[in-house]
């Protein structure tokens, strides 16, 4: 194990080193380790970060929009590599991550609900994706804590969910038995020499030096100091507030699948584990950073998951939270380079980062060891930002000096 806490002022270097610790930036580091890569992680808390929070559904089909479809290609590419992906991590880690191949039911509540729904399953035939309409009564057949008003819904067969909390502990896990350097400090502020990012020194003053950097800090990506602001990342936290119930043996099973709806424009979701913790998510609150719970937003939650599944209200409510999304102006992420040399972005994977995990450590460790992004990660540069902020050049990088 590499694990780093140095507080030294010495410079350490690397081949490569990613500013983020939660699961983007774990994937990064792990595949880029496998490869041979000298490989660090900075982040006062690695295996943090918004998969804390995270229900760690594997929702390419069920959260299909309107005008993503290229982000679906990435969804869709993302949750084929799943079942190979979980294997590898937990035999890496010796760690299971809570992978379950149980399916999603969307539900109608009401008729605008059942419209609604309806135009989703036409667009999801349309892309060609594996979606069944059923009737009510088939719906609580599936699951019969469904309250009778259910009106129809889609079963989505290859919809699956994952625990992101048991996820980030594996990745961190196969890191550290790939040798990877954990600095557990934060990253102050980044440094350019001759008009290349050559490291960064954390808020002790360590430096910390790497021929490539990979910056993936979720939502806070864009916070970076010392990066040219042409470079930093357009991405803004979206706040979610996420509930946890625990379902009591004698309940069990109270739910076989994740079941969503929406209910008054709202998403929610209830994402069942084996363990019996019941995820219930999620608000989707333009806040900036502010991560308190509220009563409103909890209350909200509950009305809308008691609508569906009325029994929920027996449970114990064992852990309310809420975490910050790193949104992007298209809702997909920004992988790949950037125009100031050594400095590659994994951020802003928005409402996908646990679903997009395995694409993007392959199409990141891809980029360390060739220069190349794979076909599947090309749509998704920096660069097409370029002018409005990312991608508009890095000409006038600021030069840092730093030991
Ligand atoms: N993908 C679920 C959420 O962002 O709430």
């Amino acid at each position: 194990m590499s694990s780093a806490s140095s507080s030294s002022s010495s410079t350490r270097a690397y081949d490569v080193l990613v500013i983020g610790g939660g699961i983007i930036g774990l994937v990064t580091a792990w595949r880029a380790a496998q490869r041979g890569l000298r490989t660090a992680v900075v982040d006062p808390e690695p295996g943090g970060g918004a998969a804390r929070v995270a229900a760690g559904m594997l929702a390419a089909v069920t959260e299909l929009h309107y005008g993503e479809e290229t982000l679906l290609g990435l969804n869709l590419a993302s949750a084929r590599r799943y079942p190979e992906f979980v294997a590898e991590l937990e035999a890496a880690s010796g760690l299971d991550t809570g992978y379950r191949t149980c399916g999603t039911l969307a539900v109608a509540l009401d008729s605008d609900d059942r419209a609604h729904l309806r135009e989703l399953h036409a667009f999801q035939e349309k892309c060609g994706l594996a979606s069944e309409w059923l009737g009510g009564r088939d719906c609580r057949r599936l699951e019969p804590m469904l309250a009778p008003g259910v009106r129809g819904g889609l079963r989505v067969d290859g919809d699956h969910q994952i625990d992101p909390r048991r996820m980030a502990a594996a990745l961190l896990a196969a890191c550290e038995r790939a040798g990877v350097a954990l600095h557990r400090m934060w990253a102050e502020r980044l440094s350019v020499r001759g008009g290349r990012a050559v490291g960064v020194v954390a808020a002790d003053g360590t430096a910390l030096a790497a021929d490539q950097l990979v910056l993936a800090g979720g939502s806070m990506s864009g916070r970076l100091a010392g990066v040219p602001d042409e470079v930093l990342p357009p991405v803004r936290p979206v706040k979610g507030q996420v509930l946890r119930l625990t379902v009591p043996r004698r309940y069990a099973p109270f739910l076989s699948r994740t079941v969503r709806a929406v209910v008054r424009g709202g998403h929610v979701y209830l994402v069942p584990r084996e363990n019996g913790e019941l995820v219930v998510g999620a608000t989707s609150e333009e806040l900036g950073w502010d991560t308190t719970v509220t009563a409103g937003g909890v209350y909200e939650l509950l009305r809308d998951a008691h609508e569906l599944v009325p029994g929920i209200t027996e449970l114990p409510l064992t852990e309310t939270r809420a975490g910050l999304r790193p949104g992007s102006p298209d809702n997909a992420p920004l992988l790949g380079p950037t125009p100031l040399p050594g400095l590659h972005l994994a951020t802003g994977h928005f409402r996908n980062g646990v679903l997009l995990t395995p694409v993007t450590g392959d199409a990141m460790a891809a980029l360390l060891t060739t220069g190349e992004l794979p076909e599947v990660a090309r749509p998704f540069t920096p660069s097409r930002f370029a002018g409005a902020g990312v991608g508009a050049g890095a000409g006038d990088a600021r030069e840092e000096q730093h030991a």
